[in-house]
């Protein structure tokens, strides 16, 4: 296509306010899909994502659309994950396009997550058009919720497109205001290769696929390229573009979006965010904002059974082929036997892999407690990083202690305004700023990660009826007073316990966490002393109390199918036990520190 009639564009939207189904409908109006194959939403791939609802993997359709000038266009929609978790990704997909849609529920109005990366689209000089979609809906507000766009982001909506991408609704219009409004490329399809990764992920029949878009020249099958993060060369062995179908075009030009696929066995060679160049042009400039993304929040994860420790371990490797943010090193804990640290984006990340390999790859296993990294700086001028913190050394030798902290945006409808700053306050949290914006306010907080990631999104929500929406990006390391909270039961140090925690918190929290506890240890045959100590002092105790004998009794009595489903149950529940000493803990107890508030 000529550069002219090519529209490269992608769509922001929070979680829910409806971008699949409009994505969908475009997909359908172009005649990419029958209606029949449109039955299975076609862009979020992964069942998980589907009954999740969420978006994960960048990926991309290429549309013919025949617009009213009677000129066809090929329409590039970019697919971007909706969540805080994957940020980067976001802002390399909203890189490779010259426009995109913001698209806001018209019932319930502009979310943090959207704002943040529309002003990743409006700093990276996207054209942004806000569509209000739902309107299909009774309780649509367009008015109000388009006032809130100008108000929050700063963006003309007066005309902003109504639509309903459940009835299709003003789809047509959608369209060709898309190719009126929205640049074309710009691009020298004569100069050097010069190419944007804007995915990668891992096909067992044709290895490395990678999304790519083509700023300058040109790709074809059999070329030789140069990955620039690794200096490695690759022949192209298939190049073409989704429909949404794979098609293989033997060719890409600048300004086009399409895969690209050099026989890479590992996404590692091929990451998000890195140029690809021909090898015969190396001295060709690598487009900007690279980087590798780090994990942000770790835990243990150990198999229930220590004779799933191998199928753990492949399942793992497997898992991490198509996903390079995923970090994983071997973890022996005294109370857990051989499992894995595993580090996440965040914790979605985190519950993502976790429901992943139990679906997918039949693993039982125990999660601990999610935990960030912190920097010890050592008396001997070291500098220390720990993401566990049964691994935290003698403190005798530690000169300080830095905990990451996080900038953190939030927007709330004013009547919860109230909780959300006790919230903030209670999870030591720094407010920096505080607006007015339509009928919402935006908080700004500087605010611990380990407070964050812990279940700050969860509660966030709860106590604003669901309202809340939140953005947070990291910041820096600061010096904290942070000691290290130790869980005993019977009176035996549990390390996949343990937990790093602010010293004004330690006892409060101490003692939530003990009684908490104490709801979740089933009642055994003896009493289960469960003791929070820091520094080998007692903060906080707690009793499960024994089972009595004539309790057991009564409870399997005479009804046999009673008794019966109670032994399933607890067959069901032992799969995600461990027997610690004498003691067996439930998931749940490992997890009770999430549920503290
Ligand atoms: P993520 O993939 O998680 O980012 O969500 P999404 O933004 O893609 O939302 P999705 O398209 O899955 O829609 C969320 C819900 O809203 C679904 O139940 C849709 O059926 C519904 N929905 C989407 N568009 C409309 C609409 O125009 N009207 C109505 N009534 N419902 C809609």
């Amino acid at each position: 296509e000529q550069l002219k009639f090519i529209r490269n564009f992608s769509i922001i939207a929070h979680i829910d306010h409806g971008k699949s189904t409009l994505a969908d409908r475009i997909i359908q109006f172009c005649g990419g899909l029958t209606e029949r194959e449109l039955k299975e939403q076609v862009l979020d791939s992964m069942d998980l994502e589907r009954e999740r609802g969420i978006t994960i993997k960048a990926q991309s359709v290429t549309l013919d659309y025949q617009a009213q000038d009677g000129h066809t266009y090929q329409l590039n929609f970019i697919d971007t994950p909706g969540h805080v978790d994957f940020s980067y990704e976001v802002s390399r997909s909203l890189y490779a396009c010259e426009g995109a849609l913001l698209v806001v529920d018209a019932a319930q109005g502009v979310e943090a997550q959207s704002v943040a990366n529309c002003y990743t689209a409006i700093e990276q000089n996207l054209e942004v058009l806000p569509v209000l979609n739902k309107m299909d809906l009774p309780q649509a507000d367009p008015d109000k919720v388009a006032h809130e766009i100008e108000e929050i982001i700063g963006l003309d909506a007066h005309d902003a497109i109504r639509v309903s991408a459940k009835s299709g609704l003003n789809i047509d219009l959608l369209l060709e205001r898309l190719v009126r409004d929205i640049p074309p490329p710009q691009g020298d399809r004569e100069g050097n290769l010069q190419a944007l990764i804007i995915d990668s992920w891992f096909d067992n029949y044709q290895g490395v696929v990678s999304l790519v878009r083509l700023f300058d020249g040109t790709l074809k099958k059999g070329d030789k390229i140069r990955m620039k993060s690794t200096g490695r060369d690759w022949d192209v062995t298939d190049i073409g573009y989704f429909t949404p179908k794979q098609n293989s075009t033997g060719i890409l030009r600048a300004g086009e979006v399409g895969f690209v696929i050099a026989g890479i066995k590992d996404i590692q060679g091929a990451p998000v965010g890195d140029t690809i160049t021909h090898t015969k042009t190396k001295d060709v400039a690598r487009l900007p904002g690279f980087k590798k993304v780090k994990p942000q929040v770790y835990a243990g994860m150990f198999p229930v059974s220590s004779d799933d420790y191998e199928d753990f371990r492949d399942a793992l490797e497997k898992l991490a082929l198509n996903d390079a943010s995923l970090d994983y090193v071997p973890e022996n804990s005294d109370a857990l036997g051989f499992g894995f640290r595993v580090g996440f984006l965040g914790t979605l990340h985190m519950e993502i892999v976790q429901e992943r390999l139990e679906r997918e790859y039949d693993i039982d296993m125990l999660t601990t407690a999610p935990t960030v990294n912190y920097e010890l700086l050592m008396d001997n001028g070291e500098l220390v990083t720990i993401s566990n913190p049964s691994k935290l050394p003698d403190m005798a030798n530690v000169s300080e202690m830095r905990e990451p902290i996080v900038r953190a945006s939030i927007l709330v409808p004013q009547e919860y305004v109230g909780n959300v700053i006790s919230e903030c306050v209670n999870r030591r949290g720094v407010q920096l700023d505080m607006q007015v914006l339509g009928s919402q306010m935006q908080l700004v907080y500087e605010l611990p990660m380990a407070e964050v990631v812990m279940d700050f999104f969860d509660r966030l929500k709860s106590i604003s009826k669901g309202y809340a929406s939140l953005d947070y990006s990291f910041e820096r390391f600061e010096a904290a007073k942070l000691v290290r909270l130790d869980i005993l039961i019977n009176g035996e140090r549990v390390d996949a316990l343990a937990l790093i925690i602010h010293r004004d918190h330690a006892h409060s929290r101490g003692r939530i966490l003990v009684d908490k506890m104490k709801e979740l240890i089933p009642r055994q045959m003896f009493d289960v002393a469960v003791q929070a100590t820091i520094g080998g002092h007692v903060v906080a105790r707690s009793t499960v109390k024994a089972l009595r004998k004539n309790v057991t009794a009564k409870c399997y009595g005479g009804d046999t199918s009673r008794k019966k489903k109670l032994l399933e149950k607890q067959k069901a529940g032992k799969k995600r036990m461990k027997q610690v000493g004498r003691v067996e803990i439930p998931q749940d107890a490992f997890l009770a520190v999430l549920k503290m508030n």
